[in-house]
């Protein structure tokens, strides 16, 4: 008696446990853990947040990405590029400086991201980045309707490898003003089979 009661006490601990832990869905995603979106879920470092059915991510600056896609065994997550405005080559992020992570966070960009960047001013060109008229930029201005604004202007494309920060993608008035960027990018990949996103990578909690 004394030890099935045990047993019961012991049940409903474990059963506690894991649902203080994981959090559950957001609309249609799941929140692995370490992954947090309330205070009684997941690890308070690994904030991310749930507005109305939408997983999103929060930058530096308090502006939230969208989250496509989460691989918790990969320790990954893929946001949304954001938005060029309509008529206009900057994107939605433009006054915050871009997109930027908090260095103390657990997240950073990872090393599998093709940026491009558009409306560049001429000084960008000292960077080692790839601005020919045949980089895959000139394609997304040319035939992709967010790029329709950006026609024209200065663009380059690079791979965010470990040699650069990996906690920010920059856009700025006098620097470039828009980008976006495309996941596990492989040179002859056409223009309908490009993967949008951003790939942000966690350290894993132990
Ligand atoms: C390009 O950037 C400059 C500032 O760097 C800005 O004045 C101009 O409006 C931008 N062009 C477009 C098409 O948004
Ligand atoms: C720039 O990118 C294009 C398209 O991927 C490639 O054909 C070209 O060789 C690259 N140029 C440089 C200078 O890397
Ligand atoms: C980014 O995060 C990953 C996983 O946490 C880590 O292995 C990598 O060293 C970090 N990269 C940089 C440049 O901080």
């Amino acid at each position: 008696m004394v030890v099935a009661m045990l047993l019961f006490l012991l049940g409903l601990l474990a059963t506690k446990a894991v649902a203080l832990n994981a959090c559950g869905n957001c609309g249609d995603l799941e929140v692995p853990y370490p992954l947090s979106i309330d205070d009684n879920c997941g690890e308070p470092k690994y904030r991310i947040y749930c507005n109305n059915g939408n997983l999103e991510f929060m930058s530096a600056r308090g502006l939230y990405y969208k989250i496509l896609r989460i691989d918790s065994s990969a320790s990954k997550l893929v946001i949304n590029p954001p938005d060029i405005l309509k008529d206009t080559c900057y994107s939605t992020d433009l006054s915050q400086g871009g997109l930027l992570l908090d260095e103390s966070s657990p997240f950073n960009i990872s090393t599998h991201n093709t940026v491009m960047l558009f409306n560049c001013s001429d000084n960008i060109l000292l960077s080692p980045l790839n601005c020919s008229l045949n980089s895959i930029c000139r394609q997304f201005e040319e035939k992709v309707e967010q790029g329709s604004g950006c026609v024209d202007t200065l663009c380059c494309n690079f791979l965010k490898d470990s040699a650069m920060t990996s906690h920010r993608i920059r856009a700025r008035v006098g620097g470039c003003t828009a980008y976006t960027s495309l996941v596990d990018f492989k040179p002859d990949d056409t223009l309908d089979s490009w993967n949008y996103g951003i790939e942000l990578q966690w350290l894993p909690s132990n």
